[in-house]
Formats: structure tokens, C-alpha cells, sequence
């Protein structure tokens, strides 16, 4: 089956009828459901599917070895998301591996098809949960305590998925067996638009974190409490939400974004007696993003203490900014016919795994330019160049 044709047989799954586009996030229903539907995909392309301790998905295409060459993406979705952002290097992957097979070719090495547990952090905070727990990137106990905006917690949620998170934790046999991961994603901004290419290979992701402020008031009525009677964690919170955009404007290169904010308990006509306000906060530089977080962290004190609240401020998820491997990198450029190379601003599994193996990610044009929304997309026939692609570079990689 082709990208495309495997794209169409999953487009119903985990639909979202609230927020449009699809919500698939780790362990609920769509995203089992998604599990089985690569198990079995792979399996008639005579692929072993094995889970690893935490939940990634591997689809050997012979033995499992060490040194292997890998590629794969994610399944799982932000809140609301498209079609692509994820499933585009699954499906790409597979439609290769059955392009190879046709065509008679076999690898001199072990291959695999990788799908990582998840990746957007849309359900538990923490982006790139799987490759993050296979690295040791992130503290076992620590992703276990991790919470659902229901409460519940990842361990939990895990047990009920049918998984074992005792297990969870870096993974030296798995992660020792990949000798190069490759990345096919959809492309997020508009630099394929801009250049008049349908595949680019990717060079470097930017720094980037999470950090989550919680402003603490007192809940009260609406209409009985008089104005200069509130402690409303509301106030201190939009204060961030502004001062998040002026700050990082001034910054050149930086982004930082409140997508989500939470108050409790939510009601029209209740004061909040909590506030979350997560923030996402990206720059080119290392040492930029902090000082930026830092910055904003200032105003929210100030507005917090202004307001008669208390805030407190967490780290969610920090990555450095990274270079895929330049060697592969150039590889992929020179093979592809010299082929655009792009920055993203984007997080990716790929740049998790970037310190442990030889890392390197492909771009498929995305005509509308745009990302974590609905409207994302690519064309057909791009999608099919893209799997053509990978199909070569994964031949060309492993002879
Ligand atoms: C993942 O797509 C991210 O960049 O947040
Ligand atoms: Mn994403
Ligand atoms: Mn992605």
C-alpha cells in the first residue's frame, strides 16, 4: 500500500468533533487503536513487530541487529492536530520498505521501522516521552508521576493500556541497536513553498522547553465579589500571556507561545481559585531560551504579588538546540540531488536520539505552511516523492 493509501486508511481514527483536526494521544483509545492498525500493516509486509520497555514500536525487517538503520516517526497527535505531523514518516516508512521489497532489494543490514510512543506531550506535559524514556533522558520515576489534565497518571494509564511501566526507563539494548535514525516528517513552516521543492533534508532544531506557572487566588462569586475584594489568578496569568509575546519579539529568533491555560474550576461566573499557564518558549541560541523564561518569570512574580496570589514555577521539558549529523547530512543532500537543507523550529524525536546514534531528518512540503492545526497538509504527489525518496536513501544506506 502506498503513503497515501495508508494515510486514507487511518484518517477516521481519533477524529476530534470538539476542536476539528485529530486528538491521538499516548494510551487512549485512538492511539491503540493505531497500534494495531501498524502491527498489523507491518506484519503483512512480513515485518516482527516488538514493543521495547517504553511502548515504542519496532518493525524489523530481519533480524533485529546492532548498528541498524532506522526510520519511523509518531502516531499521536496535539490536541486538535492534522493528518500528517507524525503519521507522514510511518506511513513513508512502510510504503518504502514495500517499494524495496518489490523491487527485489534486501538489506545488508538490519532494518527497522520505528513508531516512538509519543511525541507532541499532548496528553502528560513532556514532549518526546518515548525516545526521552529510551535515552534516560527523562527520569523513569518522574515520567510515571507524570499527570493527565484528568488527574490520572501516566503509570496509571500505562497499566490500563495493557503496558508495564515498572519497565520504563533507558533502554541500552534498543537504543545500542540503532546505528543511523532517519525522520521523514511533514514540513512545518513554509521554507519548501518558498524554495519550490518537495523534500528538503533537515539541519538543525532550535532550542527549546516548556515551563508551566501556576497562580494561586481565592475562587469566589462573580457578582458578590466586589473588585477590590479579588485575589483572581486570572489577572497575573494574562499578565504572562502578554508579556511572553513582547518579550520574545525583542529576541531575534525566539518564539514563545501560551497555547494552553488552564483555570479551576472553570466556570463563567466563578473567580478562579487557579490559574496554569503553560508556556512553550523556543530560541536559536542555548543560552537565550532561559534568560527569556527567566524574563517572563519576573513579570509573573510581579503581577502575582500585585494581584494578593501566589505563583509557582515548574520546568516541564528542556532540549539544547541541535545539528543532525553533518555526514549523513550532506549524504542525504548530495543523494537527493542536492536538495534543500532546513532549520525547523519544531521538536522531533530525531533530536533526542541526536547524541546516541547518527541522526538526520527528510522534509515533505506542506502547501498551507502550517502546522499543530487542521489545515496541515501535503499533496499527494509530494507525499509519494517523499516516499520515494526515503526508499532511496534507505537502499543507498544500507549497501
Ligand atoms: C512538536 O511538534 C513540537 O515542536 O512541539
Ligand atoms: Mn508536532
Ligand atoms: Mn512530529
Amino acid at each position: 500500500m502506498s503513503a497515501v493509501e495508508l494515510l486514507a486508511e487511518i484518517a477516521g481514527v481519533g477524529r476530534d468533533r470538539a476542536r476539528g483536526g485529530y486528538s491521538r494521544h499516548l494510551f487512549d483509545r485512538a492511539e491503540g487503536e493505531l497500534r494495531t492498525w501498524f502491527t498489523e500493516r507491518a506484519g503483512r509486509l512480513g515485518l516482527d513487530v516488538e514493543t521495547d520497555r517504553n511502548g515504542n514500536l519496532w518493525a524489523w525487517w530481519g533480524a533485529p541487529g546492532p548498528d541498524a538503520l532506522v526510520t519511523g516517526s509518531h502516531l499521536d497527535s496535539v490536541p486538535g492536530g492534522g493528518a500528517f505531523d507524525g503519521p507522514l514518516g510511518v506511513v513513508s516508512a512502510l510504503d518504502a520498505v514495500e517499494t524495496l521489497q518489490k523491487e527485489g532489494f534486501r538489506p545488508g543490514k538490519p532494518l527497522a521501522v520505528l513508531v516512538f510512543a509519543e511525541e507532541e506531550g499532548g496528553r502528560f506535559g513532556v514532549p518526546c516521552l518515548g525516545s526521552r524514556l529510551l535515552t534516560g533522558s527523562i527520569d523513569a520515576d518522574r515520567a510515571r508521576a507524570l499527570r493527565d489534565p484528568d488527574g490520572g497518571t501516566l503509570a496509571e494509564a500505562a497499566v490500563r493500556a495493557g503496558f508495564d511501566p515498572v519497565r520504563f526507563g533507558r533502554d541500552e539494548e534498543a537504543l545500542s541497536r540503532i546505528g543511523t535514525f532517519l525522520e521523514l516528517h511533514v514540513e512545518q513552516g513554509r521554507g519548501l513553498i518558498d524554495l519550490g521543492a518537495p523534500v528538503a533534508v533537515g539541519s538543525t532544531v532550535i532550542a527549546h522547553g516548556r515551563w508551566r506557572f501556576s497562580f494561586t487566588g481565592q475562587g469566589n462569586h462573580a457578582g458578590a465579589t466586589l473588585m477590590s475584594d479579588r485575589h483572581d489568578p486570572m489577572i497575573p496569568a494574562a499578565e504572562v500571556v502578554a508579556a511572553a509575546h513582547r518579550i520574545a519579539s525583542r529576541v531575534e529568533g525566539a518564539r514563545a507561545t501560551v497555547g494552553r491555560l488552564v483555570p479551576k474550576p472553570g466556570g463563567t461566573n466563578v473567580i478562579a481559585s487557579t490559574v496554569d499557564v503553560w508556556l512553550d518558549a523556543r530560541a536559536s541560541g542555548d543560552d537565550q531560551v532561559r534568560p527569556l523564561v527567566d524574563e517572563i518569570a519576573h513579570v509573573a512574580s510581579e503581577a502575582a504579588a500585585a494581584e494578593g496570589c501566589v505563583v509557582k514555577l515548574a520546568e516541564e521539558s528542556y532540549g539544547g538546540s541541535v545539528a543532525f549529523d553533518a555526514n549523513l547530512r550532506d549524504e542525504l543532500t548530495n543523494f537527493l540531488g542536492g536538495a534543500p537543507e532546513l532549520p525547523t523550529g519544531a521538536g522531533h524525536d530525531a533530536a533526542i536520539l541526536a547524541p546516541y546514534a547518527r541522526t538526520g531528518m527528510l522534509y515533505v512540503r506542506n502547501p498551507t505552511g502550517i502546522s499543530h492545526a487542521p489545515e496541515e497538509f501535503a499533496e499527494d504527489e509530494d507525499v509519494a516523492r517523499g516516499a520515494r525518496a526515503l526508499a532511496d536513501v534507505l537502499r543507498h544506506l544500507s549497501t
